[in-house]
């Protein structure tokens, strides 16, 4: 498996490929893999030619720096785990004066409003560090397909916005959110909880579930109300929001039309870790 920490090295082995016309398919991650992030290769592995997945935990995406500081970095157990699924990875896992060259900043988006719901309204510069890390990542590895999980279901959406607005020739694929079997969906966050909180984190997606149930007879205000009650009756979580949004504008729902499309995205802590979920409700 080849692994580049340089963008010059990826770049001078890629583009030889590129110019060959072989198709490009990139993953691109902040590692402490799961079987989420496999599935994503999976998939780019049977899509494309070559598949390049990027290992970098972007500092400029973090409105917290204890959240930043805390991030797992397991990058040998990565390149085992990936090992173990294909030997044709290649792996780009850079420092951060490689993508940044001494200035650890954002550039500045506009996604048409997308960036001021939800994720965006909570931390605050976030969707700027993900744009900018992704457009550069696209930048220098000049992928056909790039494989991006649901459960970030709004950078889902902003990546394909930047993609659109930036006339950048990458088809963007959201991919089905991965879960345990409890039904807690796979996180990298996922490995710094305690096995008691794990246990109880299950108790996420079950309520997201009964939420759906509700959701089918009830408004979107009184669905939200009954989640909030729902996570009242265990002091382990610490709901930050729960929202029901309109799949393409991410705009919050009032009043449900017939042919809308409605999803329900939570954030929520628990032992002080901050996990994010979302499920389709119509
Ligand atoms: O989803 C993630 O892991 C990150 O936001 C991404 C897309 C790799 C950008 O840093």
């Amino acid at each position: 498996m080849l692994v580049f920490n340089k963008k010059s090295d990826l770049s001078a082995f890629l583009s030889p490929l590129i110019n060959q016309n072989k198709s490009i398919g990139f993953v691109p991650t902040m590692g402490a893999l799961h079987k989420g992030h496999l599935s994503l290769l999976e998939k780019s592995l049977s899509e494309n030619d070559v598949t390049v997945m990027s290992i970098f935990v972007n500092p400029t995406q973090f409105n917290n720096a204890e959240d930043l500081d805390k991030y797992p970095r397991t990058l040998n157990r990565d390149v085992e785990i990936m090992q173990e699924l294909s030997n044709n990875i290649i792996v780009y896992a850079p420092e951060v004066d490689d993508i940044y060259e001494g200035n650890t900043v954002s550039e500045s988006f506009d996604y048409d409003g997308l960036e001021n719901q939800m994720e965006g309204k909570h931390r605050p510069g976030h969707f700027d560090g993900v744009g900018t890390i992704v457009k550069r990542l696209f930048e220098i590895i000049q992928p056909n397909k790039a494989y991006f999980g649901e459960k970030d279901f709004q950078q889902l959406q902003i990546v394909k916005k930047m993609v659109s607005k930036n006339k950048i020739p990458v088809a963007v694929i959201g991919c089905p959110i991965h879960r345990e079997e409890s039904g807690l969906a796979m996180s990298s966050r996922n490995e710094r909880l305690s096995y008691e909180a794990k246990e109880k984190a299950a108790e996420i997606f079950k309520i997201l579930k009964s939420a759906k149930t509700f959701f089918e007879n009830n408004s979107p205000e009184a669905t939200i109300s009954f989640v909030e009650n729902e996570f009242k009756k265990f002091p382990e979580f610490q709901l930050e929001y729960f929202e029901i949004a309109e799949e393409s504008s991410l705009l919050p729902v009032s009043k449900k039309e017939a042919d809308k499309k409605y999803r329900g995205f939570i954030a929520i802590f628990i032992e002080n870790i901050r996990l994010i979920d979302n499920i389709s409700l119509n």
